[in-house]
């Protein structure tokens, strides 16, 4: 939800104005995260104050987007933008509100006290935020801001005044914190008692760290410090023996200059460097003198006792908007390519064989199993609900389709013969992650479809599929959805290879992936047709999109675009259900998008027609191109490339998400960031 970015070079020169120019451009990369407030804490050597540089440090927030924060940065004035700084720790980050409104006093970094002594970015929730500001404020510490972060700067403050005068490294203060926090968590703190240095750490909500030298890494992995764990034979007597081990025996290179990115996502970092690690929950890392270190409480057993340094794959124009004017518009034109690259390596269309790295080595479990529970929100959701007809009749699995959120709250019955899937692009959402651990505790085999390698999703399935679209960006997902729909296609297509009565629909079908790209190519050029609709449209304030079948969740789909960046009133509606309540909303004033393809359900859809067209509504039809007889008697048309029926949800969206990203731009809204939305909803 919110983006964290920190940046700390070491014997590296850099002006102040290059640290906060490296932050700035840092958030604006993770803006999507969250875009309420920004705020960005360094170290203030502030002019003509004799308060030394290193011991003061400069807290600058403000509310609205990250551009807000940058003029507010240079507005200021107080702070020596030339000076250079050898070794310097900044930290910045971009909000979505939770706990308080937006505003520059509840945006991040917070701090322990006047004096800024410790300063926290965090991303994730905090849920026993009342009891240890309760018990914080017992202590005479007082809040400022409305939000459940501020309790972390306090407790560590807390935690550094009563520390007996014993000598406590900056990563055991945190680590002594982080004992105290319940919620999800990734943080990275900055104090003045530990100039130049940077401690970071993490509880179900991303963080990763980038790593640039000039110098070769010595290392591909890092190892892990553990403490408290006897058993293990490394639990150390004190903290003042760890503090030390940290600095001396469990450092990552031993360089003389090297810079540091901690970020909650790779896209912020990869313009810097390609090398990262990925943090697990509970690892605290941390940089003194230059030096990254790693140590975690209590060795699980069959934990890994390092981390890989990774080489990330990502390339820097995949998170650049290139000549369009939004990312999502950006992304909506990708889909040639991402089903591409969703089917790569997968498909052999000669041998109409489909391998799915992932799940081979657990294929025959899978095919055991007595049902399919497939689970996920919004719009990986409405990929569940687009392929659930078609996996049912090439599984002849009963398959369950789950909204996370829901699924939780009915305590739904999980078995261990059930084979579960969590779709998520970010592979962070709180419920689906949630769901996911639900359904391991009971037993069941878990499968991830996900687009973000590392993330806690991917890692935490027994097995899966990365989807591969690339990244995205735009809030409102487009290419994701898609390529989850190939994905559960494929999967269908997997398990159904050694039927023979199947052979000739799973060879139509391989044929109608080999083509898609194509397909999708022909329907992109129908764009200044719908932005002709578009311009019809945009002053209505409800928009219906009907439809059924393998088309139902195109409705859902495109209702759901519309009205997360339009703010439309829009609703996807099943047309079957069309005479049981919603027909009462037909009239010559109500806009209708049908969508009407050559499929099973086409008499039925023609039927739904009638009923509108009798109450005077004049529908926009999304249809096949050879369908005449739809054509000719509708008011307007967007005629698709006719593919196999159950490929063509993946035609059929694309209309609507264009249309969604018309209306909002007529209407003059922020395509990339709606309102009250965020990318990753890593919060329950
Ligand atoms: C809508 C949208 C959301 C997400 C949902 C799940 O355009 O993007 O509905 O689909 O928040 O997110 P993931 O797929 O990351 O789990």
């Amino acid at each position: 939800m919110c983006g964290i970015f920190a940046y700390l070079n070491y014997q590296v020169p850099r002006t102040r104005k290059e640290i906060f120019e490296t932050l700035v451009k840092g958030l604006q990369r993770l803006e999507y995260r969250g875009y309420d407030s920004a705020g960005v804490a360094v170290d203030g050597s502030a002019k003509n104050n004799e308060k030394d540089a290193n011991n003061n440090i400069c807290l600058i927030k403000q509310k609205g987007k990250v551009k807000n924060l940058d003029e507010e940065l240079y507005k200021k004035g107080t702070l020596d933008l030339d000076e250079e700084l050898q070794t310097h720790s900044g930290i910045a980050h971009t909000r979505w509100a939770t706990h308080g409104e937006p505003s520059p006093v509840n945006s991040h970094p917070h701090r322990s006290d006047k004096n800024n002594e410790f300063v926290v970015i965090h991303n994730g929730i905090i849920t026993n935020y009342k009891e240890l500001k309760k018990y914080l404020n017992s202590k005479g510490y007082e809040f400022e801001s409305e939000t459940d972060t501020e309790v972390i700067p306090k407790l560590i403050k807390y935690v550094y005044d009563n520390r007996e005068k014993e000598h406590v490294s900056f990563s055991t203060l945190v680590e002594r914190v982080i004992q105290q926090l319940e919620g999800a968590f990734a943080l990275v703190f900055k104090s003045i008692h530990f100039p130049g240095e940077a401690v970071a750490t993490r509880r179900g909500s991303p963080l990763l760290i980038g790593v640039r030298s000039q110098f070769e890494l010595t290392s591909q992995h890092i190892p892990i410090k553990y403490s408290g764990n006897k058993s293990d034979g490394v639990q150390e007597k004190n903290s003042r023996n760890r503090a030390e081990s940290v600095g001396e025996q469990q450092d990552l290179m031993d360089m003389k200059a090297v810079e540091y990115y901690f970020a909650s996502d790779a896209s912020a970092i990869i313009e810097h460097t390609n090398k990262v690690i990925y943090l697990e929950d509970d690892d605290i890392a941390a940089v003194i003198n230059g030096k990254l270190s790693l140590h975690r409480v209590n060795r699980k057993t069959g934990e890994e006792s390092v981390r890989a340094i990774q080489t990330l794959q990502m390339e820097l124009q995949q998170i650049m908007k290139g000549n369009f004017d939004a990312f999502m518009q950006k992304e909506i034109f990708e889909q040639p390519e991402s089903v591409v690259n969703t089917m790569r390596g997968r498909i052999c269309f000669e041998a109409s064989k489909v391998i799915l790295g992932g799940l081979k080595d657990h294929l025959k479990e899978i095919k055991r199993c007595r049902r399919l529970i497939m689970i996920g929100c919004g719009t990986s959701f409405h990929a569940a609900v687009a392929t659930r007809q078609i996996l049912e009749e090439l599984t002849e699995l009963p398959v369950m389709v789950e909204l996370a959120s829901d699924f939780l709250d009915r305590y739904t019955p999980v078995f261990r013969d059930d084979v579960c899937f969590f779709i998520s692009q970010s592979g962070e959402t709180a419920d689906t992650l949630m769901a996911l651990r639900y359904c391991k505790d009971r037993g069941a085999l878990t499968v991830g479809i996900t687009n973000t390698v590392g993330s806690s999703i991917s890692r935490e399935t027994t097995c899966g599929v990365h989807i591969n679209a690339g990244p995205e960006i735009g809030v409102a997902s487009t290419k994701a959805y898609t390529s989850q729909f190939v994905a559960l296609i494929m999967f269908g297509l997997m398990m159904s290879e050694d039927r023979i009565s199947m052979q000739k629909r799973r060879e139509e079908i391989i044929t109608g992936l080999r083509d898609l790209p194509d397909m999708i190519k022909k329907v992109l050029e129908l764009d200044p047709k719908i932005k002709c609709s578009a311009e019809e449209l945009y002053q209505q304030k409800s928009l219906l999109v009907m439809g059924r079948g393998f088309n139902y969740a195109t409705c859902l789909e495109g209702a759901l675009k519309i009205k997360e960046i339009t703010y439309m009133h829009s609703e996807g509606i099943l047309a079957g259900e069309l005479k049981h309540g919603p027909l009462a909303l037909i009239d010559k004033h109500m806009p209708v998008i049908m969508v009407i393809m050559r499929d099973g359900c086409y008499t039925k859809c023609q039927n739904a027609l009638q009923q509108v067209t009798a109450r005077q509504g004049k529908p926009i039809i999304i249809c096949s191109q050879d369908d005449q007889e739809t054509i000719k008697s509708a008011y307007t048309t967007i005629e698709l490339p006719h593919t196999v029926d159950c490929l063509q949800g993946i035609l059929s969206v694309i209309p609507l998400q264009l249309m969604s990203f018309h209306l909002a731009v007529l209407r003059g809204f922020d395509v990339d960031c709606p309102r009250n939305l965020a990318k990753s909803v890593t919060v329950e």
